[in-house]
């Protein structure tokens, strides 16, 4: 197991041909806006279902920050989703440790599903404030330190911004 490839894209998430969609959700799982809203509404009501059963069978309380796991992913060009929850940038003690984990849990559970290529997008950056030039760098050094079996991690990013940002984090 190595690091894998890094590429990033300039786009929507939900169109992505991979193997994984990695969503930026919250602990409830039952959808919301931003990427979340996106998946949910591009993917249709399955993952919806899906996310239910996990809340039934798995995470009654809802899916802790930093925690990931897997869905179907519906309509989506993808296999599957998914779902982790980022760290409220200023509600928590330790936002970066928390957002590697994100990347690393969903690392674990591509791993799982024997994905080969995982999009992810700028988890936490939207509704949960994390600074956007910060969160790159973590992203991007939680990924290169990973041991998986994923060959490729796309990061679709949204805007300008959220590219340009993780163009210089791919530079450090
Ligand atoms: N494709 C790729 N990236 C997207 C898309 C999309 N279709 N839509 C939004 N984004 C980007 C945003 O521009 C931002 O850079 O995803 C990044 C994460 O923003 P949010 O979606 O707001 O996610 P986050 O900051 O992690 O907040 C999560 O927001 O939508 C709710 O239910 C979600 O409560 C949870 C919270």
């Amino acid at each position: 197991m190595v690091a894998p490839r890094i590429t990033l894209a300039r786009g929507d998430i939900t169109e992505q041909h991979v193997d994984a969609v990695v969503n930026a959700a919250n602990s409830s799982l039952l959808g919301g806006g931003g990427v979340d809203g996106a998946i949910h509404r591009k993917g249709g009501p399955a993952i919806l279902e899906a996310c239910k059963e996990v809340r039934r069978t798995r995470f009654q309380d809802g899916l802790p920050t930093g925690q990931a796991v897997a869905t179907t992913a519906g309509e989506l060009p993808a296999g599957w989703v998914i779902h982790t929850v980022g760290p409220v940038y200023d509600r928590v003690d330790e936002p970066a440790r928390l957002l590697e984990a994100c990347h690393l849990e969903a690392l674990r559970v591509a791993d799982e599903l024997g994905a080969k290529t995982v999009a992810f997008p700028a988890i936490s950056t939207g509704v949960f404030g994390y600074p956007v030039e910060e969160a790159a760098s973590v992203a991007i050094h939680a990924v290169r330190g990973a041991r998986t079996s994923v060959d490729e991690v796309r990061f679709v990013l949204f805007d300008d911004e959220a590219f340009d940002a993780f163009h210089r984090a791919l530079g450090e």
